[in-house]
């Protein structure tokens, strides 16, 4: 075999079954951690992840507050369990690395400067991994975010793109993202405009490959947009009866 059909075969179906332009199966709970002010439980492929929100709450310390905004605390964290080798429980460089770039991201989309002083935490903890976890993590705090009421001009959606056996395709495993030649891509975007609000790269690639990557990640994230809206309703919906007694608009609520 050689290393094109090592990871796609002749009928274009990669070494799980999926085509190049498929997202593992995502299942996405909302409001599942009462404690916090907005929660939510993903499962992408073999990746499961929990996120709390937390706030606008004063900032603790003082020195890191900021007169004139909310600063937002993302912390990314790996359980010891969630990857074949015991991983030592306090945080590496790689966590805070996707802590810094995941905070950025949501700097980005939330109205911080309604909520001076304050900060926002969001918490991940990474409880099985399979690749992907950072952008599965930032799908899985927005949904959070959202269930925590906290207004943002679009909500973030995630999702991994790249290229094993020389083959561009969307949301690699940990399989396909250990390919000699592999190249990843983490990217996540805000679906009602496409501006991109993280990207990084891991590998080589020409021009054309990272500008498919880029149109195919796009077209992926906009999939998985689909499941956090899906979630989200399902919370939120409200019954028929229910929405039967609400004002008509206009009517006023006083
Ligand atoms: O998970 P993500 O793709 O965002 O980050 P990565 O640094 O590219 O890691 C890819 C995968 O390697 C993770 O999802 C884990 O499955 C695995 N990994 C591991 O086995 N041990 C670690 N200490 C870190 C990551």
């Amino acid at each position: 075999m050689d290393e094109k059909t090592a990871y796609v075969d002749k009928h274009g179906k990669r070494t799980d079954g999926r085509v190049l332009n498929e997202v593992r199966p995502i299942k996405i709970e909302v409001g599942v951690i009462p404690e916090a002010d907005g929660s939510c439980y993903l499962e992408w492929g073999q990746n499961k992840v929990f996120a709390a929100v937390y706030g606008p709450n004063e900032c603790i310390p003082k020195h890191m507050s900021d007169p004139t905004k909310a600063i937002i605390r993302y912390n990314y964290r790996m359980a010891s369990f969630s990857v074949p080798d015991r991983k030592r429980p306090q945080p590496g460089r790689r966590e805070v690395e996707i802590s810094k770039v995941s905070g950025e991201a949501f700097e980005k989309v939330v109205f911080l400067e309604r909520f001076p002083g304050t900060q926002i935490e969001v918490e991940v903890e990474i409880l099985d991994s399979n690749a992907g976890t950072r952008v599965a993590a930032l799908t899985a705090a927005s949904v959070a975010m959202a269930d925590a009421g906290i207004p943002m001009k679009d909500i973030i959606v995630g999702c991994g793109v790249g290229k094993a056996g020389g083959h561009v395709m969307v949301d690699l495993n940990k399989f396909e993202e250990d390919a000699p030649d592999a190249v990843d891509v983490p990217m996540a975007i805000l679906p009602s405009t496409d501006e991109i609000v993280l990207l990084q790269l891991d590998g080589l690639a020409t021009r054309e490959e990272f500008q498919s990557m880029i149109s195919e990640g796009i077209k992926a994230c906009k999939m998985v947009y689909e499941k956090q809206k899906e979630a989200l309703k399902q919370k939120y919906r409200i019954p028929a009866e229910e929405s039967m007694n609400l004002p008509e608009q206009g009517e006023g609520f006083e």
